[in-house]
């Protein structure tokens, strides 16, 4: 071999050296390991179960509007969703982001300002609102009809927050998740119960015994949260989050989990 063949046989072997350098750098990235991930490989969903249609147990998996979207980010960052199942408090307190339980919170979680201070939220993904579950024919409409009256409520919620505030004279009742919460007004335990809407519709399809009484409009929006100053994945999220409403993914994933289309 010429002296000339060999340098140029070098060269080709650096470049190619470089060039592979340079792709497995790019596949890791988008395996997600810039993100410094909780475990790699996999993206963990806190979440707090049941809350169907967001997230619920369907055999051995878990399904759910909220488990097709942070889906949609696993797929982008090539790594599979993992959910972990655990008390809604810890989730909206932001201690499981903060001790690594999970790499996001995906929990039906309405975004408001004291959880902002303790978790960083994605852009808003869905509008949702409070509403009444009473036992079908009861003559509860409003908070003001439900005066010396038993209300339950979800520990740690937002229903919890408006409940404090509006439900005067009406007696407040804990439940640590919302089956519980909705035995307890099938069970007479108490007369009505109050959470997000779009879960309490979803329960009324399946029990016609009960109906939503009324909403009480607290405007409220869902975000996925991360732990406090994790901009690459909040970032990420939204970038999938956006694709999602611009190419019409968002749209089929919202028809096949509620009735009506989403709001413009
Ligand atoms: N949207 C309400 C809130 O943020 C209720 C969320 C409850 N979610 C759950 N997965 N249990 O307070």
């Amino acid at each position: 071999m010429s002296t000339r063949s060999a340098s140029h046989l070098i060269t080709t072997a650096a470049a190619l050296a470089v060039l592979v350098g340079c792709t497995s750098t790019k596949s890791s990235d988008t395996g997600g390991s810039t993100l410094d991930l909780v475990e790699p490989g996999k993206l963990k969903t806190c979440t707090h179960l049941p809350y169907e249609p967001f997230q619920s147990r369907k055999g051995n998996t878990v399904v759910g509007f909220d488990v097709d979207l942070v889906d949609l980010v696993a797929k982008d960052l090539k790594v599979k969703q993992e959910i972990v199942d655990t008390p809604f408090e810890g989730i909206q307190t932001g201690e499981d982001l903060n001790t690594r339980k999970c790499d996001l919170a995906a929990a039906g979680m309405t975004i408001t300002p004291v959880r902002e201070e303790n978790l960083d939220f994605t852009d808003p993904y869905f509008d949702a609102t409070q509403a009444l579950l009473v036992k079908k024919g009861a003559p509860y409409h409003s908070m003001a009809d439900l005066k010396g009256k038993k209300l339950g409520i979800q520990q740690g919620t937002t229903g919890e927050t408006y409940a404090k505030k509006h439900a005067t004279g009406v007696t407040t009742v804990e439940f640590e998740d919302v089956t519980l919460l909705l035995t307890a007004l099938k069970t007479g335990q108490v007369d009505a119960a109050i959470n997000d809407n779009g879960v309490l519709f979803e329960y009324v399809k399946k029990n016609p015994d009960t109906a939503v009484a009324t909403e009480f409009q607290t405007g409220e929006r869902y975000g996925i949260g991360v732990r406090t100053g994790n901009d690459k994945l909040r970032k990420e999220i939204n970038k999938v989050l956006k694709k999602s409403r611009a190419d019409g993914t968002y749209d089929r994933i919202y028809k096949k989990w509620f009735p009506t289309a989403p709001k413009k």
